[in-house]
């Protein structure tokens, strides 16, 4: 029975195992060689493991970047400790120049207008003497995802902005994939064209781009050619691969690039009843009984992570064994029929994610994702910030 934490409170909580993403970050470097630089992606509090903990065990199993969505996420680092240099991915917004330089972040310049933005806050705090020497970014150019990035087409333009920025230096230049993980797609090989073409008109205007970077979790798997300087790992620091079909494909890659995930999501049973049939059960009774059943009732719902599209459809590990998930998952409870399983117990632990104990059965964020069509990214983002995350080394 998987009950190693102990504590006081609501009965959710999550357990993040470091020595995972650890043990994830080394898989990496291994297969990437020593010479590439890694930039861990940690943004969105590192996909629900927490920012600060992951960031920290990231950095001693040898993490030479970091990677955030904003500035507010960088600050959090730099406030814990974290020393390595951490790329803001979707830039700043207009008034967060200053905080950004205090915080020694590097922005991503997703438009050709923050360059100058950018420039007229680091010229003042050089003015003030607040900072020395030309302050990095990393140019993000949109090979195609048509979400954020400067076009091909203006590279001119970035050379000319860059010449009018003696404060700025290009210290990168990157983009980001929009179907890596797609075996079928050939979008991915168009994108590097185009990102090479936008290096070659940077170089032939005299612009040195700086570090080259492109691969996100899928690229870093399967796609060697796309690793240049620097590669961007996301989920598989998590312990998953972002594959889709065939399956086969997925078996090789795992072979590659063996990982574990870090993260499980356990509850406990806090209400059991026993149900006549007919009887409805949760909102709108959009689950009927259809035999004398017994419900169990977890401490834990869609503001925990168990989404509410598993309504009817999910499953949970108790004592060893799945129990379907039924009726409408609520934001604070979830209900699961144990009608089989007869020797559950008030208290018991539910198991969410994770394993029922080693080498018993295990429910992973990639079974919920393959059933919802989702990514397991989006099901971790989900555990809110109420459950409590338990760090096991
Ligand atoms: C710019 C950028 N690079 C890398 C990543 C990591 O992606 P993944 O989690 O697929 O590795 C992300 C995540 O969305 C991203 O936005």
């Amino acid at each position: 029975m998987p009950n190693r934490v102990q504590f006081d409170g609501r009965p959710v909580w999550a357990e993040v195992s470091l020595g995972a993403v650890a043990k994830n970050l080394r898989a990496v470097r291994r297969h990437v060689g020593r010479r590439r630089k890694i930039l861990a992606i940690v943004k969105a509090n590192a996909y629900g493991h927490g920012a600060v903990p992951v960031a920290k065990a990231l950095a001693k199993a040898g993490a030479d970047w970091f990677g955030v969505t904003c500035v507010a996420e960088g600050a959090e680092l730099r406030a814990s400790g974290v020393r390595q240099p951490i790329l803001v991915l979707s830039g700043f917004w207009p008034g967060e120049e200053r905080r950004l330089i205090e915080h020694r972040l590097t922005p991503a310049i997703t438009h050709i207008e923050q360059f100058h933005h950018l420039e007229r806050a680091i010229a003042s705090a050089a003015r003030s003497r607040r900072i020395r020497g030309p302050y990095a970014v990393h140019l993000k150019i949109d090979t195609g995802m048509n979400r954020l990035g400067v076009p091909p087409v203006e590279m001119r333009a970035v050379a000319q902005a860059l010449a009018d920025s003696p404060h700025l230096r290009l210290d990168g230049t990157f983009t980001h994939f929009a179907s890596a993980e797609d075996f079928t797609s050939d979008q991915t090989g168009q994108q590097e064209s185009l990102f090479r073409a936008a290096i070659e008109r940077l170089h032939a205007e005299r612009v040195n781009p700086g570090i080259l970077h492109l691969a996100n979790s899928a690229a870093v798997a399967k796609r060697p050619e796309s690793w240049a300087d620097m590669v961007r790992p996301g989920a598989i620091l998590y312990g998953y691969h972002q594959f889709f079909e065939p399956i086969e494909r997925k078996a090789e890659a795992e072979q590659m690039l063996p990982l574990q995930p870090a993260f499980s999501l356990r509850s406990r049973v806090i209400s059991m009843r026993d149900v006549p049939a007919g009887g409805g059960v949760g909102y709108n009774a959009r689950f009927v009984t259809e035999r004398p059943s017994r419900i169990a009732v977890l401490a834990a719902g869609y503001a925990d992570g168990i989404v509410r599209a598993l309504t009817n459809r999910g499953r949970v590990l108790l004592r060893g064994r799945c129990a379907p998930i039924i009726g409408i998952v609520s934001m604070d409870l979830a209900m699961v029929d144990v009608t089989s399983l007869p020797d559950v117990r008030l208290g018991d632990v539910a198991t969410i994610y994770g394993s029922a104990g080693p080498g018993g059965p295990a429910i992973w964020a990639s079974d919920v994702a393959r059933l919802l069509g989702s990514v397991t990214s989006d099901l971790l983002c989900a555990v809110g910030p109420r459950v409590p995350r338990f760090y096991l080394s």
